[in-house]
Formats: C-alpha cells, sequence, structure tokens
C-alpha cells in the first residue's frame, strides 16, 4: 500500500517511523511519504491560510496549495482489467463520517491513501469539490470532539489501517479477538501470577477446559459492552445464539426479539 500525507507539520508524523509502522515501512510493506504542504505554495511568505469569506473567527486553508500538493501525489493505480482506481483522499475532520474498525478494513484493501490534514478552520470547501475528479473524498472524523489539526487523526488512522496489512502483525490472530473485530468490546485478559495483591485470575482460565473458556469470554464480551458500549449491541445480530448466551444476557437485562437485543424496560 502507498500512503501520502500532506501538512504543514511534516514532523508531527514523525511516530509513523516507530514500532509496527515503521518495520512495515522498512520492510517495504507500507511506501508511506509525508510532504509539506509549504512546498506547494508560490509566493515569499509560503502562505497557506487566508481570512474567511463571510467573516468569523480564525483563518481558512487557501485552495491553490492544496491542489497543487494533491495533484502531485495522486498516482493512478491499475484496478484490473485495463481500468483505473482512483486513490482515496481521507480528509481528518471532526465534521467527517465517523472512522471505525469497519472502515479501517475496506480502507487496508486499497492501494493507495491520501491524507489531508487541515488546521486552522479548515480547507476551502473548493477543494474537496476539486478532488472528487481525481480521489474518492472521503471526511472522517475520530470521533465528537475537536482536535487542533488532523495530523494526530492521521496518526490514529494509518495505525489502524496499516496493522491489518498483510505481514505487519506478526500474528494474524491477534486481529480477530480484539474489540470491534465482532462488534463487541473485547474480553478482559490475565497473565501471571495468578494471584497478585489479594485477587486472583477467574478460574475458569486455569482451568485448561478450552470450550468453558471460550464460553466465558464471550460472556464477558457481553457483560462489557452492554455496560460500557450498549449502543454497540443495538446493532448486535443475537438471531443464533446458542441457549447459554441467550441466559447471559437475560441475565444483563435483554430479550431477544426478531434477532435483536432489547432492553428490558424493568432491567
Ligand atoms: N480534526 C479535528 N478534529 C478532528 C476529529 N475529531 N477527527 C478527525 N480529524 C479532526
Amino acid at each position: 500500500m502507498r500512503i501520502d500525507v500532506v501538512s504543514i507539520f511534516p514532523e508531527y508524523l514523525a511516530p509513523l517511523e516507530l514500532s509496527l509502522i515503521g518495520k512495515a515501512r522498512q520492510d517495504g510493506l507500507l511506501k508511506l511519504t509525508v510532504h509539506d504542504l509549504r512546498d506547494f505554495t508560490t509566493d515569499r511568505h509560503r502562505t497557506v491560510d487566508d481570512t474567511p469569506y463571510g467573516g468569523g473567527a480564525g483563518m481558512v486553508m487557501k485552495p491553490e496549495p492544496w491542489a497543487q500538493a494533491l495533484g502531485a501525489v495522486a498516482g493512478t493505480a491499475a484496478a484490473g482489467e485495463g481500468e483505473l482506481r482512483k486513490p482515496v483522499l481521507i480528509v481528518p475532520s471532526p465534521a467527517g463520517e465517523r472512522f471505525t474498525q469497519a472502515i479501517a478494513h475496506e480502507l487496508a484493501e486499497e492501494e493507495q491513501l491520501v491524507f489531508a490534514c487541515g488546521r486552522y478552520e479548515g480547507i476551502d470547501e473548493r477543494v474537496l469539490e476539486w478532488a472528487a475528479d481525481h480521489f474518492t473524498v472521503r471526511p472522517m472524523s475520530l470521533g465528537d470532539y475537536v482536535l487542533n489539526g488532523g495530523e494526530v487523526a492521521v496518526l490514529a488512522m494509518v495505525e489502524a489501517i496499516g496493522r491489518l496489512l498483510p505481514g505487519v502483525v506478526g500474528n494474524p490472530e491477534s486481529l480477530v479477538e480484539e474489540s470491534h473485530s465482532d462488534g463487541l468490546l473485547e474480553y478482559p485478559v490475565y497473565t501471571k501470577p495468578s494471584s497478585w495483591r489479594g485477587r486472583d485470575v477467574p478460574a475458569v482460565l486455569l482451568s485448561g477446559n478450552h470450550g468453558k473458556i471460550a464460553q466465558w469470554r464471550r460472556h464477558e464480551q457481553y457483560r462489557r459492552t452492554a455496560e460500557r458500549r450498549p449502543d454497540l449491541l443495538e446493532a448486535f445480530d443475537a438471531g443464533t445464539l446458542p441457549r447459554a448466551d441467550r441466559t447471559a444476557f437475560a441475565d444483563l437485562g435483554y430479550d431477544i426479539e426478531d434477532g435483536r437485543l432489547r432492553r428490558r424496560a424493568d432491567a
């Protein structure tokens, strides 16, 4: 996969040289280049922003440096049968679509991703309209809070996407049983010693009974998700659950109607 990041603070992306993503770059699994937006300006002051039309606080990023930068990094990748596949342009913004694990999986299938890091009040909207001719444009938000710019969001998204690329995570099994891989939060984990400061590891984990362990972990996922992220259970398919799992949900205060979980009014 090829990734290009455009930013006025290229140094902000330095952590992408570390750990698994840094290793993936060294191993050639990920070709990641960070570009300085100011290299695509033409004035002496390397200006990237200007005052907003209509007034208001803050500054807006000027369109032309962005068009120059995006034009320079937009590669064309073959999509098979002579067709050309547009790269995906991801624009981090609190006004974007919510970035999820499902989207990370989708984006991990692409040949080229370009990240456009906005600062100030954002990028002139016409850049996104213009870019749609050359890219699949996806404004993306990490969550309902405001960062100072797109760089930190790019660190998070590149890590979430990069670890899904073949060969990046040493043991692909570890990608299967983790939070959000099945629409639920992950079960709690423990290591040695089995008794620590008066707290014992749940006995079932020491039992050697793999069926029981798998069931306990699943039920812990249900319990945690119901407690911390009940919104995730609205989309959960409870239609084909074994009886013990239905009971686990009943104990958590959920009925199952037409394969969907419904929180009991008295729960
Ligand atoms: N830029 C500023 N805030 C952001 C957020 N919440 N998600 C993604 N990019 C952002």
